[in-house]
């Protein structure tokens, strides 16, 4: 039974790896991209007084993102934890996806 279950969870855990690993297919960068929009604007186009992501070079979103995850950007509001939901390749395809929107 124990070992049963030592079984599963390694086979979890190569899962989780081997997926992170994978490059991300264009759908599943646009469904990462989308749970930014509730802040920042359907793809990436907010509303007046709040910040547009759409054309931002992809560095900067990038470096964004690391600063807020690593906690050394501030953020008054929810960017910390949620950067921390992300992982590099993540932020990589989600920065290059509003990069490549119209401003
Ligand atoms: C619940 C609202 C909310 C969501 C969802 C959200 N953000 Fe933010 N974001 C903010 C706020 C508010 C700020 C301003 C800084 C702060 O107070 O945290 C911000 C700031 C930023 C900044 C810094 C921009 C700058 O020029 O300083 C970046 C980059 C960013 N968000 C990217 C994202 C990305 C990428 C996602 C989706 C993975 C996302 N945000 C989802 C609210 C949100």
């Amino acid at each position: 039974m124990k070992f049963t279950y030592t079984l599963a969870a390694t086979g979890l855990l190569l899962g989780a790896v081997s997926t992170s690993a994978q490059a991300l297919d264009a759908l599943q960068v646009r469904s990462l991209a989308a749970s930014c929009s509730a802040c920042h604007g359907t793809n990436g186009h907010a509303q007046p007084g709040m910040i547009s992501l759409a054309g931002t070079p992809s560095q900067l979103t990038v470096q964004k993102m690391q600063d807020f995850k690593a906690g050394r950007a501030p953020s008054a509001t929810v960017m910390h934890q949620l950067a921390k939901g992300y992982n590099d390749a993540e932020i990589n395809a989600i920065a290059a996806y509003f990069a490549a929107q119209k401003k």
